[in-house]
């Protein structure tokens, strides 16, 4: 039967578990993957911008042996022409065996994967998911913290429109002792949908703050993002918002040793580049990890063994 991944909720915990070992036995055997997807086409619908997701999923493609139709844009397909989205799913079933599609629009790859008959994996809609960065954070958190329960994970920034802090903390809530600390300025809260069905639902211990700096000592995990300016309505709010918080040296001489500072980037502002080279930035490394979680997933809804 046809599976797609358009909500982190679609993976069960030991899927995402098996994934992340998989992951782990890429990186260790990469040759051991180099053919497990011969033969097969990954299609690649990005109707929004995107630099780590596309490429990783194109990598991991051609690092599993198949090969890879890209759309980087809406103006060059022809839903610049007004195709829906269903039409667009059936057409590109016919030519590839499995769909990766980021879409402005909330609702757009579940639209697509009720339409397509291969795979669809959602690789980010509007302010909605990101189901596969998810995997990536995961994966890194994994590798950083060789655990997934008892962290507390500070959230800061845009937590409304983050798309990746709804599907981290989805996925995060399923975890027994784990914190949240949400840092963001009151207009950019977390939709109160996730606290009441996500958070509290899971008896999950958190707090909501607009000071990075009182619970800095506290955190195992600092997850930075970025101001969406792409989903503001006004310049002037995005203005006001976007350089809320900035993570420099100063602010970290509180943290831990052992924090690690995750980002879905891209970033613009909210981390100094002077913190590139901290041994608890891990920014760089966790997009790395999301083409190794984007080949398990590949494979795995492709129904290919390890
Ligand atoms: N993290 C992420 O989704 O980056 P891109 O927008 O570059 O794909």
């Amino acid at each position: 039967m046809k599976r797609s991944l358009i909500d982190i909720c679609d993976l069960s915990t030991e899927e995402i578990e098996e994934m992340v070992d998989v992951a782990k036995d890429i990186m260790r055997n990469p040759q051991k993957y180099s053919e497990k997807c011969k033969g097969k086409k990954l299609a690649a619908l990005f109707f929004e911008p995107s630099t780590r997701t596309r490429l990783s999923f194109e990598a991991a493609m051609y690092e599993l042996g198949g090969n890879v139709l890209s759309v980087s844009s809406a103006d060059s397909s022809s839903a610049s022409k007004g195709e829906s989205v269903a039409d667009t799913a059936r057409i590109v079933s016919c030519y590839a065996d499995i769909i990766a599609m980021r879409h402005p629009k909330e609702g757009a790859p579940l639209v697509a994967a009720m339409n397509a008959s291969i795979p669809v994996i959602n690789a980010g809609d509007g302010g909605h998911n990101h189901p596969t960065q998810t995997l990536a954070d995961i994966c890194t958190v994994s590798l950083e913290k060789g655990r997934l329960n008892n962290l507390t994970v500070g959230f800061c920034g845009d937590l409304k429109f983050g798309r990746t802090v709804h599907s981290l903390i989805q996925a995060l809530s399923r975890y027994s002792g784990n914190r949240f600390i949400l840092i963001s300025p009151e207009e950019l809260n977390l939709p109160g949908y996730i606290k009441k069905d996500v958070i509290e639902k899971n008896r999950i211990e958190y707090v909501q703050t607009t000071s990075l700096e009182q619970v800095m000592p506290e955190l195992d995990i600092l997850y930075m993002t970025r101001v969406q300016k792409e989903r503001f309505f006004n310049e002037e709010d995005y203005l006001r918002l976007k350089d809320s918080y900035i993570l420099t040296p100063e602010k970290l001489k509180s943290a831990r040793s052992d924090l690690s500072i995750l980002h879905p980037l891209p970033r613009v502002n909210e981390i100094s580049v002077a913190i590139d080279n901290d041994p608890r930035a891990c920014y760089f490394k966790q997009a790395l990890y999301g083409k190794y979680m984007r080949m398990a997933l590949i494979m795995k809804l492709l129904g290919i063994e390890p």
